[in-house]
């Protein structure tokens, strides 16, 4: 048996986002991710992922669970298999199962988040015990709410404070957690001491480690992090992301910036869409996480040498994630600003302006590979393409890739066939990677699909959508139209109802089984889950079915009258129907 302990660790590490991510590409919506479902065949999504419940559901046939479940699902695996695939992923090793119990089990240290989460608890409420720290917040300019937006938190000076909030100080889970540390003696103390808290959270809201300021200037180092944890990876995680969350999808694009002060002075002026990565490059994983949110990338970094590097190895590091949907771009500050400083002598509005007009990835790559370089030479020009040849070996964007070789091409006096002909780069025209066969599920239909949508939703129900199904279904008195039209007044009678009362509303008008199907996928669903967006999408998809409906009816009636007993407005439908229609008339 792996210990029920176990899982719910593995759960909690892993993200259900980028599990499926890896296998179905997700888009935003809303607060939710969606995708055509990977279980059965569809045109327009209604595979929904949620971030903050874990799980993923599929309106269209029913496909519902967390992590462990996609991957048993997708990949045809049993339980354990699945775990232990997503243990791979998530660099934990599974413990050893019953059947060899003479070995020692390598342990699983539990209550890593918890412990973690009750640090920041006693953190913020010590910055409120402390004049010092609130003093240097306030000398930083931020607000009381910016510092509790960010949930920002004081570790007073002494050695062993947290022994008040954790009476096992000895716990495992402690040093794990990179909470303690333990020196060659065996002595435990508590890693941050005396210094402003920043918490980190990942994706799913949970403080996953922390970063440290001091507030003596003279004290070093300036900043000290939590170290790689079994829950926190620096590579894998930034700062800000899951409070920007909104801000991101609302503005179309993240700003990412180098540190926890600049995010923070950013969201404090109204900027409240910038994450920053944890005081190490920028990596591919970051990227792939932030293009899950958005299509619009802007990096600005300090605009010190340090700042340069920083934003060069972004590049670098981007080049393999891009996609021809994605916009990356380069702001460079003036070389004595950082975000934080900048936008404090300039403001949003002059900010928001230099993001406009930021550096397009493609510009900024050409002018760093020409920045020492005149191309004047032949020798210039071949080492010009010398270097340009593994940035573009790089590049699988089709579109991005033959811009910039263009670009390349051109520079260095050649034709685009010459180059390709001289360096090794990838094929462009290579064919998309083979979907897995897909598992066959029946289908639930649209109709049902959006009532159900109603039922979690009933607010969002409007006398339109009862227009639309009863404008031409007067005379269809199928089953499922009938619950259609219940369900949208039972909802605009009881817009403010759970679920399940509305349902038990539906049980006498509708048919047994509709109402059974309804209240069985109900019960899987969390009813605070937001699905305001997927309830759209099904209702642009009916509106679209009512039309083709409609206007396939009107044909079938005119279809056999002769041309001329049409009325104009028969003759412009048919003409607008398409030519097909039209031209077996003529
Ligand atoms: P900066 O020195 O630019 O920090 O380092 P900052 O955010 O502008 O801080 P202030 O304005 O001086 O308060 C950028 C990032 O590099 C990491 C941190 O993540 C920091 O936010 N860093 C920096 C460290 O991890 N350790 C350090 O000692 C310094
Ligand atoms: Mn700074």
């Amino acid at each position: 048996m792996i210990p029920e302990s176990f899982i719910h660790e593995l759960l909690n590490r892993v993200d259900v986002v980028d599990v499926i991510d890896k296998s179905v590409p997700l888009k935003k919506a809303g607060a939710n991710y969606s995708a055509c479902c990977p279980f059965h065949n569809e045109k327009s999504p209604s595979f929904t992922v949620s971030p903050t419940k874990q799980f993923y559901h599929c309106f269209g046939c029913g496909a519902h669970g967390t992590a462990i479940g996609f991957v048993m699902e997708y990949q045809g695996l049993s339980f354990v298999e699945a775990i232990h695939d997503l243990a791979r992923m998530a660099g934990m090793s599974v413990p050893q199962e019953a059947h060899d119990a003479d070995k020692p089990a390598p342990k699983v240290v539990v209550g890593l988040q918890e412990s973690l989460q009750q640090a920041a608890n006693y953190y913020k409420a010590e910055l409120k015990k402390s004049p010092r720290a609130i003093d240097y917040l306030k000398s930083r300019g931020l607000s009381g709410q910016v510092a509790a937006k960010f949930q920002i938190g004081y570790a007073p000076a002494g050695w062993q404070n947290l022994q008040s909030v954790f009476p096992q100080y000895e716990n495992e889970a402690l040093s794990v957690a990179g909470l303690v540390v333990e020196n060659d003696q065996g002595r435990r103390y508590d890693r941050f001491r005396d210094r402003i808290m920043f918490p980190i959270h990942d994706q799913k809201g949970q403080v996953i480690g922390f970063g440290g300021r001091v507030i003596n200037p003279e004290d070093t180092p300036k900043y000290y992090n939590s170290p790689e944890t079994p829950l926190f990876q620096k590579g894998h995680e930034l700062y800000g992301l899951f409070l920007a969350r909104r801000a991101i999808r609302d503005a179309g694009r993240v700003l990412v910036v180098e540190g926890y002060m600049d995010v923070v002075a950013l969201a404090q002026y109204g900027i409240d869409y910038a994450v920053a990565a944890l005081g190490t490059a920028t990596t591919p994983y970051h990227i792939t996480k932030l293009m899950r949110q958005t299509e619009e990338i802007v990096f600005c970094f300090d605009g010190d040498n340090a700042g340069r590097t920083a934003a060069w190895r972004a590049v670098m590091n981007a080049l393999s994630a891009l996609t021809d949907g994605l916009k990356l771009s380069f702001l460079f500050l003036p070389s004595e600003h950082d975000p934080d400083s900048y936008v404090r002598e300039f403001g949003k509005e002059k900010f928001e302006a230099e993001i406009k007009v930021a550096m397009p990835l493609s510009q900024y790559i050409l002018k760093h590979l020409s920045e020492n370089n005149s191309l004047q030479s032949q020798e210039d020009r071949v080492r010009f393409l010398n270097e340009a040849e593994p940035i573009m070996q790089q590049i699988n964007a089709p579109r991005s890739a033959m811009f910039l070789r263009k670009k390349v091409a051109e520079l260095a006096q050649l034709s685009i066939e010459e180059m390709q002909s001289l360096l090794k780069l990838p094929n462009l025209n290579k064919a998309p990677v083979q979907a897995r066969p897909k598992i066959t599920r029946t289908p639930q239909s649209l109709q049902k699909r959006f009532c159900l949508l109603l039922l979690m939703q009933p607010a969002l129900a409007s006398q339109d959508d009862l227009e639309m199904v009863n404008s031409h279904g007067g005379d269809i008195q199928v089953d499922e139209e009938i619950l259609l039209c219940k369900t949208i007044e039972t909802c605009l009678s009881h817009p403010h109802s759970k679920p399940v009362v509305i349902l038990r509303e539906l049980e006498q008008q509708v048919t047994e089984i509709l109402f059974r199907e309804l209240e069985r996928e109900l019960s899987v669903l969390d009813e605070t889950l937001d699905l305001s967006q997927e309830l759209v999408g099904a209702r642009q998809q009916l509106q679209q079915v009512y039309v083709q409906k409609k206007e396939g009816m009107l044909l079938e009636r005119i279809r056999d009258k002769p041309l001329s007993t049409l009325t104009e407005d028969e003759r412009t439908l048919l003409k607008s129907l398409g030519n097909k229609a039209g031209q077996k008339k003529a």
